[in-house]
């Protein structure tokens, strides 16, 4: 008698694909999955990767997950298969029994029961009934494509149309009730549970629907209303849009992003961040972070910019504490105050989450921040409490050796801010340091990059005012020293900035032949970011670049303050800066821009 699909599927969650296969096969890291020699045929360079939910050969096309692997590898049946991996992972294979069966029967009858239904408030949401509610979608962004990948839907008006509907085939309310679609009253009838609501389907990590939310399309109260648990939908165990994640997160540059909300998981994934879920209205429990580590090592989690949400942080990082190892953490990230992801990526573009994702913090950082929170370090008292606050904290967590890394990283962020002045704001910068003495045949590099610098400025006037306080504070080789002072007091007395404009301000003051030399082509042609056609976000993000290649932790700084400025007011302004800023941080770590130029 066949075993229940979902302790199958219990079993390959809890079975670690390369610790398995590691016995047999040499395996070595490649991205987020493993390979190695096939063992199922010979071969000299590894073909044969092992993923987390299964292995693949491109030489020999052996395919399976951990049972196929056992059978294979072994010898063994699929029933021995299953009870030594079972055995291994800590779980009872399930007597098959009538009654069993008859359960697993039941359950994937609910799926089918939740896609009809699925199935059914989509095709209402195109007929005339749904017209006001497509016009509610479309309105708030949604392209007809998303409104298809999502599965979104029109529940009908009034209740009682989907029972009606399902009886004709042949689906009893006793079924619906099961599949969480109706709502018992205290005289013992039903009734159904959604009406006059926009449907978003929630469907397990396979995509199999197995509950619906609903929302109002006004300001009715409750903006929504969720299905209930049931046999085959668990709050804490899954995540909306987990099965687009799973493909999505991979494509995506930014990988798995936790939100709050149904409708930021869906505009997250329309503007091009495909690794966006959410838990179903509660906190994010161990199975949900379980879920996101097979994801990816270090999923990235967004909380609102209020207490409410500070307080969500705390929650999170205290339910993941225990479970966290070296490749499985987290990363926070705290969204302006008053916006979701929906709301940013509307009026921002994906631009303006790509600038809330890189103030994220590692998990180390924001705990500190989280424990520090409402302690006054002013006593030896307080610190001594403090500092307990943060080993305990460390010691929470379960990798041994991880624990005592946070110990110590926790005591050094903690020993660093008592240390502070009281005068020392974060942000407030320290004296410009005099200029880094050079080995000659760096001269010339650094002579092009100032050089290079100056000509942005003078191709895009623009610029002046967002980089005038790190410009004057730079040490320039003299000779550029009177085109720099010329810059910034023409940026000062001219309300209005443009090339023609700076050039005759330039030649009046003096500095024509100067500013000429800065713009030749010799002795190297400028940077492709330098020249008069480039776009402005290219030719700022090059002026940070170069920046950073001259004084790198004064780029830390200003994109620390960016980050912070952003966070305070979301400005199209202060975004522009922080992606500007983020570009060039990007680039020096690739360094790619330098050889480009070069090239
Ligand atoms: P939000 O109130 O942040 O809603 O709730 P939202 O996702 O931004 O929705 P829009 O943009 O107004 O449409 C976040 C999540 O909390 C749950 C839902 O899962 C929602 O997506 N929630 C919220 C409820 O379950 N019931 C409610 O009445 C409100
Ligand atoms: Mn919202």
């Amino acid at each position: 008698m066949a075993l229940p699909p979902a302790f199958l599927d219990e079993l390959r969650a809890r079975t670690p694909m390369a610790a398995l296969v590691g016995r047999k096969v040499k395996l070595a890291r490649s991205g987020k999955s493993w390979k190695g020699c096939c063992p199922f045929h010979g071969e000299k360079s590894p073909s044969f990767y092992v993923y987390d939910d299964g292995y693949h050969c491109f030489g020999c096309g052996a395919h399976g997950d951990a049972i196929g692997f056992v059978m294979n590898t072994e010898g063994a049946g699929f029933i021995e298969a299953v009870e030594r991996l079972a055995g291994e992972a800590g779980l009872d294979v399930p007597k098959p029994s009538p009654a069993a069966a008859e359960a697993e029967r039941a359950r994937l009858d609910l799926t089918g029961v939740l896609d009809l239904v699925a199935a059914a408030y989509t095709r209402r949401l195109h007929e005339p009934q749904g017209r006001e509610a497509l016009a509610y979608l479309r309105g708030r962004g949604l392209t007809d494509e998303t409104i298809h990948r999502f599965g979104l839907g029109w529940s009908g008006d009034g209740r009682g149309s989907l029972t009606a509907e399902l009886a004709h085939q042949d689906i009893p309310p006793a079924c619906m009730a099961e599949a969480g679609l109706l709502q018992s009253r205290d005289d013992g009838t039903n009734r159904e549970l959604f009406y006059n609501r926009v449907m978003f389907p929630i469907r397990d990590r396979r995509g199999r629907t197995i509950s619906m939310g609903g929302r109002a399309l006004g300001d009715a109260k409750p903006k929504y209303i969720n299905g209930p648990e049931t046999a085959v939908y668990s709050k804490s165990r899954n995540l909306y849009a987990l099965d687009l994640a799973r493909e999505g997160a991979r494509k995506s540059e930014h990988g798995v992003i936790v939100a709050e909300g149904y409708m930021d998981v869906i505009a997250l994934h329309q503007a091009g961040f495909g690794g966006a879920v959410a838990p179903l209205g509660t906190a994010l429990t161990a199975a949900q972070l379980e879920e996101l580590w097979r994801l990816s090592d270090a999923p990235t989690l967004c909380f609102d910019g209020d207490a409410a949400g500070a307080r969500a942080a705390a929650r999170a990082a205290e339910v993941a504490l225990p479970l966290i190892a070296p490749d499985r953490t987290l990363c926070l990230v705290t969204l302006p105050d008053g916006e979701d992801p929906d709301t940013l990526v509307r009026r921002g573009g994906p631009a303006a989450f790509t600038a809330v994702l890189a103030t994220k913090r590692p998990l180390a950082q924001a705990l500190f921040e989280i424990l520090r929170e409402g302690f006054a370090a002013d006593t030896p008292e307080n610190r001594s409490a403090l500092r307990a606050r943060l080993d305990a904290a460390a010691a929470r967590i379960g990798d041994k050796g991880l624990a005592s890394e946070y110990r110590s990283a926790l005591r050094d962020r903690f020993f660093e801010s008592t240390r502070r002045r009281p005068g020392m704001r974060a942000g407030s910068k320290p004296a410009a340091p005099p200029p880094a003495r050079v080995a000659p045949g760096e001269d010339q590099a650094i002579a092009e990059r100032h050089r290079a610098m100056l000509a942005i400025l003078i191709n895009h006037p623009g610029l002046i005012g967002d980089v005038a306080e790190a410009l004057s504070g730079l040490p320039l080789l003299p000779e550029y020293n009177g085109v720099r002072d010329a810059l910034i007091r023409y940026y000062e007395s001219e309300a209005a900035l443009d090339f023609d404009g700076l050039m005759n301000h330039l030649a009046l003051s003096g500095h024509a032949a100067q500013a000429h030399r800065v713009l030749a082509t010799r002795p190297m042609p400028l940077p492709a970011c330098a020249g008069p056609t480039a776009m402005p976000a290219e030719a700022e993000a090059g002026w940070w670049h170069f920046f950073g290649l001259l004084n790198r932790s004064r780029l830390e700084e200003e994109v620390a303050a960016a980050a912070a400025a952003f966070q305070r007011s979301p400005s199209p302004a202060a975004q522009t800066r922080l992606v500007a800023l983020c570009a060039a941080r990007e680039a020096l770590a690739q360094d790619a821009m330098v050889d480009d130029a070069e090239a």
